[in-house]
């Protein structure tokens, strides 16, 4: 095709744009005559972006802590992302639905095999210091992590292990929130009462979370995987993916996670307090938590085993 030719056609796909929107195409195209060129620091917000990491210390290793957290909620992002298409997808295919489930995957291998920059970038000395100031917040409330677990499984899956019987589809979503895995870390369930780590977090989140929660409970991804040909759910390289995604949140990671918070809270030598206040030796291992998004994937021993050897 000729230049003018192309020019032509993509005036005519301009005028086409703006018909639809009883616009004319002129304005636009003088307007864009003046228009800044786009630069990489304006696209990406270079500066913005760079002045989001405030510290509440002097510590130069508080820096490392934040900016890692922030790059874990990028990712959480991400992974969101990913999960929200494949969600919302009106003709899923295997094909599809797996090459969305290895983004998120991907994305998650990546945060377990960084962790390292948590438990060996930091100066023990120094987190040991600057962790007081930080109290009562944790990574516990990354609200981004809920939806993500929210967004992989069947509501049940998520509830503590102890209440599971007490809950079935018609249980008000209000209850079965109450019986979340992650009430433990905070909530004494003789009393009712919650530790502040809980209470902040509920306050600025719950109402967003029974939302998410009542999208998902027919979007998520095993119920979309529900959905799919039994063909295609007998896939192998679909279910080793399945697998893989299910091991790499609630096993890999978790470890990862677990070794570290082991690594700077008990390593001192001090008390065990984690800056929520959990406690988080029994609250964090896979073992105890259980937490298995698809456990139609696993064996008996498989799911008993859960975390055992990890
Ligand atoms: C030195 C690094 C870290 C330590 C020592 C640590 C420690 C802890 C502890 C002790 C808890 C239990 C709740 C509490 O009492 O606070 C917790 C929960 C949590 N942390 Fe971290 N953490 C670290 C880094 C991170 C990072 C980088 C993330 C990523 C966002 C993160 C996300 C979470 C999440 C999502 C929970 C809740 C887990 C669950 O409910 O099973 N943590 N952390």
């Amino acid at each position: 095709m000729s230049d003018t030719k192309r020019r032509e056609e993509l005036l005519k796909g301009l005028d086409a744009k703006f018909k639809a929107v009883d616009r004319d195409a002129e304005p636009f195209l003088e307007g864009l005559q003046h228009a800044k060129l786009l630069t990489y620091w304006d696209y990406i917000q270079t500066d913005v972006l760079l002045n989001l990491q405030t510290q509440r210390t002097v510590f130069p290793d508080e820096l490392v802590f934040i900016t890692y957290h922030q790059i874990n909620e990028l990712l959480f992002k991400l992974i969101l992302w990913e999960i929200q298409q494949l969600a919302e997808m009106k003709e899923l295919t295997g094909l599809v639905f797996q090459e969305k489930l290895s983004r998120a995957s991907r994305y998650f291998d990546m945060l377990t095999t960084s962790f390292t920059i948590m438990k060996d970038g930091m100066d023990p000395k120094q987190y040991e210091q600057f962790r007081h100031t930080l109290t009562p917040a944790s990574g516990f409330q990354s609200v981004q992590y809920r939806y993500i677990e929210l967004a992989s499984t069947e509501l049940i899956n998520l509830i503590d292990l102890r209440f599971r019987s007490t809950i079935d589809r018609n249980t008000p979503y209000e209850y079965a929130f109450e019986h979340m895995y992650w009430q433990a870390a905070g909530k004494d369930f003789k009393t009712g009462k919650k530790s502040i780590l809980l209470k902040n977090f509920e306050d600025q989140y719950k109402n967003d979370l029974l939302d998410f929660m009542g999208a998902y409970n027919t979007k998520n991804i095993w119920t979309r995987f529900k959905s799919l040909t039994e063909e295609e759910r007998q896939n192998k390289t679909l279910l080793d993916a399945m697998r893989h995604y299910d091991r790499t949140v609630n096993i890999t990671w978790v470890m990862a996670h677990y070794n570290t918070a082991k690594f700077y809270i008990e390593g001192q030598g001090k008390t065990a307090e984690a800056t929520g206040g959990s406690d988080w030796q029994k609250y964090m291992h896979p073992k105890y938590q259980k937490r298995i998004f698809f456990p139609e994937l696993w064996t008996d021993k498989e799911i008993e085993n859960w975390g055992v050897d990890a």
